[in-house]
C-alpha cells in the first residue's frame, strides 16, 4: 500500500524508510551478543501481524478480549472524564476494534492520529476510521514509537487537547526504565493539559501466563518462529528453521514473560559471509512482556510525568486500563 492510497487521510507521514537495513543490522548485532537477542518489534511484518491476530483469538490469550470488554464497560465514564473535542493519538494501531470503542465513547473527538511501524496495518486502520467517522480528521504516521517522534508542525494539533492511547499492554515489551522513557515521550507529546489512556497486563499466577504464551494451536510458536522466516526471506539467511523451537515462560523474579527460540541442535546460522554458532539448547531471546500490579504501574507513571485519574480492571483482575493526566 502506498501514498496514492492515502487520499482519504488528512496526511500520511513515513518516517520509517530504511526498514530492510534496520532489520539486517538488528539481526547481525543481536546474534553477536552473549545472550543472542532480536527485538519483538520485528515480529510484525505482514505474516507476523496476521499470526498475531490469530493469537488474539485463541482461548488462552486473554489480553485482547479482556481489554476490549473493559473498554466497552467504561465508555460512559470516559465520556465524562475526557475533554470534548480531543485529538486522539494512538500508539500502535493493530486492530480497529479498540480505537472504535474509544472514539465512539468520547465526546466529539476532533482528530485521530495513528502511529504504527507496520505500514499496511497503519493505513488500513486509518482509512477504516476515516470512512466510519466523517467528523473526525484522520492522519497516519509510520514510525517506531519506541523512539521519540519528530512531530510534524501542525499548529492546529498544538492547540488541541491531546489524549494519547496505548492499548494492548504493548508497553510490556519495554523494560521498566525504557517504559518510563516512553511515558516521558508521551508526556511531551500530549503537553501540560494532556491525558493518556493505557492498557496494561497485570501480574498473576504463572500458569495463566504459561498457557497464554503457549497456546494449544501453536500460533504463538508460529509467531515466534516467523522471525526466522523473515531472516530467511529478507536477509537470505541460511537457517534450519525446523531445528529451532518456541519457548515461553513467566519469569516470576523479573515480573515478565520471556519468549525464546531454542536451538535443538548444535548448528550455525549463516548470513552473507557471517556465521553465528549455536550450542544445543542455546536461545535467541525474542520478547519480554512485563506485567504490572496497580501500585507498580502507578509509581512508574508518577515518576514519568503522569498521575492516575482512574484505573479499571476486569472482575478477575487479569488486565488493567489507566486514565492518567500530565503532572
Ligand atoms: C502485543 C506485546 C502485548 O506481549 O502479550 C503475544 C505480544 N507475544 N504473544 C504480548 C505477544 C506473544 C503481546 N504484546
Amino acid at each position: 500500500m502506498d501514498e496514492e492510497n492515502t487520499r482519504d487521510l488528512d496526511y500520511f507521514l513515513d518516517i520509517q524508510p530504511k526498514k530492510k537495513i534496520e532489520f539486517y543490522e538488528a539481526v547481525l548485532e543481536g546474534l553477536s551478543l552473549p545472550q543472542k537477542t532480536i527485538s519483538p518489534k520485528f515480529f510484525y511484518d505482514e505474516r507476523g501481524s496476521k499470526i498475531f491476530d490469530k493469537i488474539c483469538d485463541t482461548p488462552e490469550y486473554y489480553l485482547t478480549r479482556t481489554e476490549i470488554a473493559l473498554l466497552n464497560e467504561i465508555q460512559e465514564e470516559l465520556y465524562s472524564l475526557v475533554e470534548p473535542g480531543s485529538a486522539v493519538v494512538e500508539y500502535g494501531c493493530g486492530s480497529s476494534i479498540k480505537i472504535k470503542a474509544l472514539l465512539s465513547a468520547l465526546p466529539e473527538p476532533s482528530h485521530y492520529i495513528a502511529i504504527d511501524i507496520s505500514k499496511s496495518h497503519l493505513i488500513a486502520t486509518a482509512k477504516e476510521i476515516a470512512s466510519n467517522y466523517s467528523n473526525i480528521s484522520v492522519a497516519a504516521i509510520c514510525a517506531d514509537f519506541m523512539e521519540p517522534i519528530d512531530w510534524p508542525e501542525r499548529a492546529s494539533f498544538e492547540s488541541l487537547k491531546r489524549l494519547a492511547f496505548f492499548p494492548g499492554s504493548t508497553i510490556g515489551n519495554l523494560n521498566p526504565s525504557e517504559a518510563s522513557q516512553l511515558l516521558k515521550y508521551v508526556r511531551h507529546l500530549v503537553g501540560d493539559e494532556g491525558t493518556f489512556l493505557i492498557g496494561v497486563d497485570m501480574k498473576k499466577d504463572a500458569e495463566v501466563f504459561n498457557r497464554a504464551y503457549n497456546d494449544a494451536q501453536g500460533h504463538t510458536a508460529d509467531f515466534n518462529l516467523n522471525l526466522l522466516h523473515r531472516m530467511k526471506s529478507e536477509l537470505d539467511a541460511d537457517i534450519n528453521i525446523s531445528e529451532f523451537s518456541h519457548k515461553a515462560f513467566y519469569n516470576e523474579k523479573l515480573g515478565r514473560v520471556e519468549m525464546h527460540l531454542i536451538s535443538d541442535t548444535k548448528q550455525v546460522i549463516k548470513i552473507d559471509s557471517l556465521e553465528f554458532l549455536f550450542e544445543k539448547g542455546e536461545s535467541i531471546h525474542t520478547e519480554c512482556s512485563y506485567k504490572y500490579s496497580i501500585i507498580e504501574f502507578s509509581e512508574l507513571a508518577k515518576k514519568s510525568g503522569f498521575s492516575v485519574l482512574k484505573n479499571w480492571t476486569d472482575k478477575r483482575s487479569l488486565f488493567s486500563i489507566y486514565l492518567m493526566k500530565a503532572i
